[in-house]
């Protein structure tokens, strides 16, 4: 690596207190894969905090975590019982305040998941919800008759085609009360009914409770999926598919937008330095601005998933082979449409993607392609997001067969595809690929027994090259990719036109590379990617290029630090003006 870390100073971006978030670089942990304290084999909080001065080395500024809430666990924590309490596999309620001490004392900041679209089945609410039909809280999640003329319980009774999107039906029956309840995700996870005013107020509360502990924001899992059509449509069956396309129906539904900004009024007005991020699947560009446009009072950022969707036509598990310049001509599309209004979520990687390196990257040029797609979206305006275990490179796991897996999603699939005649192997072939147990294998800390993740029995297996790629050899190593994300954080505290400036597309004759000016004032940063595995021309682009090179992704000799005519495989450089 090549850095000039004397470019920077701690100079005023000219953000106001209130947009803190746009000078910070996030962290997301998924607890139970992070690092375990007491021999059980899961991550907990104990863990967590032991590792917080090794977040603070990487230069992170807040730390999202996962769910930690009692839950039985269905979907990892997604599926939560009890919004008020730790789940005993990561802590207490103690451990959590003791953890976010931690997190304070080194000048950082914690942002809860809050998963409200649903709750889980075993919920006090719904339990009580499904006990009768006149019960006060049956009308907090969404129940319906079987279909006219069908008994329930039988094909074809559901009151609508929707599939889950953990495959299946999006409808359980229950035969104690009659009739069907509506779940988004796993049949342990009942969508809550928004469109009732004492089930806002309950989310509201809680948000409230958890804020005045001293959390300082909340992720908010699948936000958009929270207000459904009344009248609940059928959707559209695609050839191939057994259940009709619900998502038009309850993706950015018609109450939305005045949610959300109830929402912000109920619990955020009045409070200063918070920070709000919607997840957002299908949300489209043109449509952004109406959660992130300032004037409008909802979210902070949203996470949008066009570029981790890219390929994936034929269905999650069968992506095809990017074309050049996908990934780069998506995130740009969505730079350009933020504009200087709206903010965006910077992020390859999560609990649910494969590993970025493995996906958009070359597993044989791993330092190389790590360190380049960091660079071309750290570099971009927004908030970048570091998933666990990307500062170091960790790759796609090795899963021998469907018994090597934990997730949900996964298994359900395996087992629909199976029995709709897809082979085994070709199944697990693209299990392989875009899995998101990919992403929940333990974070790899040294080379020694479990990756020194845990003293018992991991939950999940450990990647095998963890002997190579762990935290030990890549801290204090210059050349790691470690060292490497440490730098792009300094770049974004260090230099304001990174973290407020606006962006510009260079055009470049080779899709490989990705250009970008950032600029602000008198400052101009240029950027330079290029996201393939072969050299890449750079041509006319380049000579408008000015100033000195204040970053690369490889040592350079004093006189290779101009502007080249071609970039090497997975290239990455940044000028300062
Ligand atoms: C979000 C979460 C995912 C979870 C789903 C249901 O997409 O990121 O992990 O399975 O919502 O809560």
């Amino acid at each position: 690596m090549f850095f000039r870390n004397d470019a920077l100073a701690p100079a005023d971006s000219g953000l106001s207190p209130d947009e803190w978030w746009k000078g910070a670089v996030v962290y997301q942990i998924y607890p139970r894969s992070f690092k375990d304290s007491n021999g059980d084999g899961l991550g907990d909080l104990e863990g967590i905090r032991s590792k917080l001065d090794y977040l603070k080395g990487l230069g992170i500024d807040v730390l999202w975590l996962s769910p930690i809430y009692a839950s039985p666990q269905a979907d990892n924590g997604y599926d939560i019982a009890d919004y008020y309490d730790i789940d005993p596999m990561f802590g207490t309620l103690e451990d959590f305040d003791r953890l976010l001490e931690g997190v304070h004392d080194r000048g950082m900041r914690l942002v809860m998941d809050l998963v409200v679209n649903h709750s889980s089945d075993e919920h006090p609410w719904f339990v009580e919800s499904r006990s009768s039909r006149d019960n006060p809280k049956r009308d907090w999640y969404i129940w319906r008759d079987p279909r006219p003329g069908y008994v329930g319980g039988e094909i074809g009774a559901e009151p609508n085609n929707w599939g889950s999107f953990f495959s299946g039906s999006a409808w359980a029956w229950d035969e104690a009360t009659g009739q069907y309840y509506l779940h988004l995700f796993h049949r342990k996870q009942p969508d809550l009914n928004w469109d009732n005013p004492q089930v806002r107020h309950a989310v509201y509360e809680m948000m409230n409770w958890w804020l005045d502990r001293g959390v300082d924001g909340f992720r908010m899992d699948v936000i958009n999926l929270i207000s459904k059509d009344p009248s609940l449509p059928d959707g559209i069956v695609y050839p191939g598919r057994s259940w009709g396309e619900g998502f038009p129906h309850f993706s950015e539904g018609p109450r939305l937008h005045e949610y959300l900004a109830e929402m912000r009024r109920e619990v955020f007005e009045g409070r200063s330095a918070t920070m709000t991020v919607g997840e957002c699947p299908g949300v489209r560009r043109d449509n952004v601005l109406l959660f992130t446009d300032p004037a409008r009072a909802e979210l902070d950022m949203v996470f949008h998933f066009d570029h981790v969707d890219l390929g994936l036509e034929s269905g999650k598990f069968h992506p095809r082979t990017l074309r050049p310049g996908e990934l780069a001509d998506c995130l740009s599309a969505w730079q350009e449409a933020q504009g200087e209004i709206g903010w965006n979520s910077l992020y390859l990687d999560n609990h649910d993607q494969p590993r970025a390196v493995s996906r958009f990257g070359d597993e044989a040029y791993r330092y190389e392609s790590a360190t380049a797609l960091a660079t071309a979206l750290h570099m971009l305006r927004g908030t970048p997001y570091v998933y666990q275990g990307e500062e170091l490179g960790m790759t796609n796991s090795v899963f021998r067969g469907i018994d090597d897996y934990r997730d949900v999603e996964a298994l359900r699939y395996y087992r629909e595809a199976v029995e709709s005649g897809e082979s085994p192997e070709s199944v697990l072939d693209g299990l392989a690929l875009t899995g998101r147990d990919n992403a929940r294998t333990p974070v790899q800390w040294d080379a020694g027994p479990n990756a020194g993740f845990t003293d018992g029995t991991p939950w999940i297996g450990v990647a095998p090259n963890y002997e190579e790629i762990n935290a030990a050899a890549q801290v204090g190593d210059p050349s790691s990719v470690y060292s490497y994300y440490r730098a792009l954080a300094d770049i974004r505290h260090g230099l304001p036109v990174i973290a407020a400036g606006a962006y510009e597309r260079i055009v470049t004759p080779s899709p490989a590379v990705f250009a970008y000016r950032r600029i602000l004032d008198e400052a101009v940063a240029t950027v330079l990617v290029n996201l393939s595995s072969q050299p890449a021309v750079l041509g006319d682009a380049g000579r408008g290029v000015s100033g000195d090179l204040i970053l690369a992704n490889r040592d350079l000799p004093e006189d290779d630090r101009g502007v080249p005519e071609v970039l090497g495989r997975w290239e990455a450089r940044v000028y300062l003006a």
